[in-house]
């Protein structure tokens, strides 16, 4: 095989790796009827908390697809329990708490998205164990899904339309530094509180395509791929 089909074979296989995230993202926003604007701005703010911490290209690449893929599970999961207006029953909540373990198991079909299957299965651990599905503690988390949880709860905090968005920061701040310790890792909150602002929505929409290569650049890949 020549250099020139190796390049062929690494621009197509980028590409498709990149067209199976948008799809994969376009079936959870059908299934879901949610925006993928909140799994993209997550994903900027856990690549900017990996950045800061000095994470090699090929744990940043797991970071990125992981985090916009946390949810891709719960297309698993029936619509009636996903739009359910009032409170899940004991049953509904175990079905609900699979999405993660569904998750990774979509993932394992897609060789180049395996390695973000750490992340998705365990995106709903907390530092403390009070997350699921195996009620993980500190360490035993991988360090993607500890960055995570901290991206995307100041995100959640962060989106409230019908409020101030200084003020949300700085609440979202102190919520996390309450936090830090129990739900979250304290270490990935130093480190984020150092620079913690929410993404522009309209940015991330702009152009999809431009966006996955930004959250995905050609370099990252091939380091976590042909290296
Ligand atoms: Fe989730």
């Amino acid at each position: 095989m020549t250099p020139d089909h190796v390049s062929i074979l690494t621009r197509d296989f980028y590409r498709t790796m990149i067209s199976v995230v948008d799809e994969l993202m376009a079936m959870l926003d059908r299934w879901t009827f949610e925006t993928r604007t909140h799994s993209c701005r997550v994903t900027l703010l856990s690549l900017q908390i990996g950045e800061s911490l000095g994470l090699a290209p090929k744990e940043l690449f797991r970071l990125g697809a992981g985090s916009l893929l946390h949810d891709i599970g719960k297309i698993r999961i029936p619509q009636e329990i996903l739009m359910k207006p009032g409170p899940l029953s004991p049953e509904e909540w175990r079905v609900m708490k699979m999405h993660p373990q569904l998750g990774c198991e979509i993932l394992e079909r897609f060789p180049p998205l395996r390695v973000a299957g750490d992340l998705v299965v365990q995106h709903q651990e907390r530092w403390d164990g009070s997350g699921y599905p195996n009620g993980l503690k500190k360490e035993d988390i991988c360090l993607n899904a500890r960055i995570f949880a901290v991206a995307d709860s100041f995100d959640a905090m962060t989106n409230q339309r019908s409020y101030n968005t200084v003020r949300q920061i700085d609440d979202a701040i102190l919520e996390l530094l309450h936090e830090s310790g129990s739900l979250y890792d304290p270490h990935v909150v130093r480190s984020f509180i150092s620079f913690a602002h929410p993404p522009d929505d309209n940015e991330i929409m702009d152009n999809m395509e431009r966006f996955l290569e930004e959250v995905f650049p050609p370099e990252r890949f091939i380091q976590t791929f042909l290296s």
